[in-house]
C-alpha cells in the first residue's frame, strides 16, 4: 500500500492544535515554490544550486510565516511529475530533502513548528522514510506553526487513494456507502484534520495549480507572484498577505 493511502486511513481525524489566525491573516497558506530552474539558469549554475537556494528561501518563508501569525503552511517541494524529471535531479533534489530533514528538524521543534510529510513517501525509500518518520515524531508537539511539505504529491492521486480506500471498506462491510459525504471523504485524504488553504501563492509568474491540494482549494484565494522562488522572502510573503486581505470571501454566497 502506498504512503498516501497508509496515510489516508483514519477516519476520525486526530484532534490537531488549531492556532488562532490573526484577523485579516489566512489561517492556511499554501505555497507552489517555484522558478528554482531560471534562477540557476539565469546565473550559469547548475539547477542544483537552484533547489538548494530554493530551500533556503523555504526556510526563510517559515520563519516568516511563524512571524506573521499564520498558523499551517503547506510547502509543494516535490510533485508526483517530477518522478519525470533526469535522474541526478531527482537525485539532488532527494538528497536536499534529507539534508533539510536532518538539518532542520530541531530548530524546527524549537521553534514549535510542527511537520507533517503528505504524499508517497515510500517512493524515496527507506531511508528517506525513516529520516521523515523521525523528523514527525521530534517535531510533533509544535503548536506555534504547522508545516507540511507534500513531497511525491499529487491532488488527483490524493483523491483516488482516499476513493480506493473507501472502496475497500465498503466492499468488506465496514463502511456504508450510504454515509460518504464531503466531511467524510476528507478524513480519508492526506491532509486528514488539516484546515482547508484560504490562500494558495505561487511564485515565477506561472498561473496553474499543478495537481496541488486540488480537492482543499475548493475557496481558496489565488495570489501569483513573479519572483522566483530563490529570491524569495518576507516582503513578498507580506504582499501576498496584504492582497488576500483586500478580497472579498463570499464561498459562493452572495455579497451582503
Ligand atoms: C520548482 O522549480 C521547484 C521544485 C521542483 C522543487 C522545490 C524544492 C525546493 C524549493 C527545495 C526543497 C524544499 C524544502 C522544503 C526542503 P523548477 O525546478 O520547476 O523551476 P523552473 O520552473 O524554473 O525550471
Amino acid at each position: 500500500m502506498s504512503a498516501a493511502a497508509t496515510a489516508t486511513t483514519k477516519v476520525a481525524p486526530a484532534a490537531v492544535p488549531q492556532p488562532a489566525a490573526r484577523p485579516g491573516v489566512p489561517r492556511h497558506v499554501g505555497i507552489i515554490m517555484d522558478g528554482n530552474g531560471r534562477w540557476a539558469t539565469a546565473r550559469g549554475l547548475p539547477r542544483a544550486m537552484g533547489h538548494k537556494a530554493g530551500a533556503e528561501a523555504a526556510r526563510r518563508a517559515v520563519e516568516a510565516a511563524g512571524e506573521a501569525g499564520i498558523g499551517w503552511l503547506t510547502l509543494f517541494a516535490f510533485s508526483s511529475e517530477n518522478w519525470q524529471r533526469p535522474a541526478e535531479e531527482v537525485r539532488d533534489l532527494t538528497a536536499l530533502m534529507r539534508h533539510y530533514l536532518a538539518t532542520e528538524v530541531d530548530r524546527l521543534a524549537k521553534e514549535g513548528v510542527r511537520l507533517r510529510i503528505i504524499g508517497e513517501r515510500d517512493r524515496f525509500g527507506p531511508e528517506t522514510v525513516r529520516a521523515i518518520a523521525r523528523a514527525e515524531q521530534v517535531t510533533a508537539g509544535g503548536t506555534r506553526l504547522n508545516l507540511t511539505v507534500a513531497l511525491s504529491y499529487g491532488g488527483r492521486a490524493e483523491i483516488a487513494a482516499a476513493a480506493r480506500e473507501i472502496a475497500r471498506r465498503a466492499a468488506a462491510g465496514t463502511l456504508d456507502p450510504e454515509t460518504v459525504d464531503e466531511r467524510l471523504f476528507e478524513g480519508f485524504l492526506g491532509t486528514a484534520g488539516m484546515p482547508d488553504p484560504d490562500l494558495i501563492i505561487r511564485t515565477s509568474g506561472e498561473k496553474r495549480i499543478s495537481n496541488f491540494l486540488l480537492w482543499q482549494a475548493a475557496y481558496a484565494e489565488f495570489v501569483f507572484q513573479d519572483v522566483l522562488w530563490p529570491d524569495y522572502g518576507a516582503p513578498h510573503l507580506e504582499a501576498a498577505l496584504g492582497d488576500f486581505a483586500r478580497r472579498e470571501r463570499r464561498y459562493g454566497a452572495r455579497a451582503a
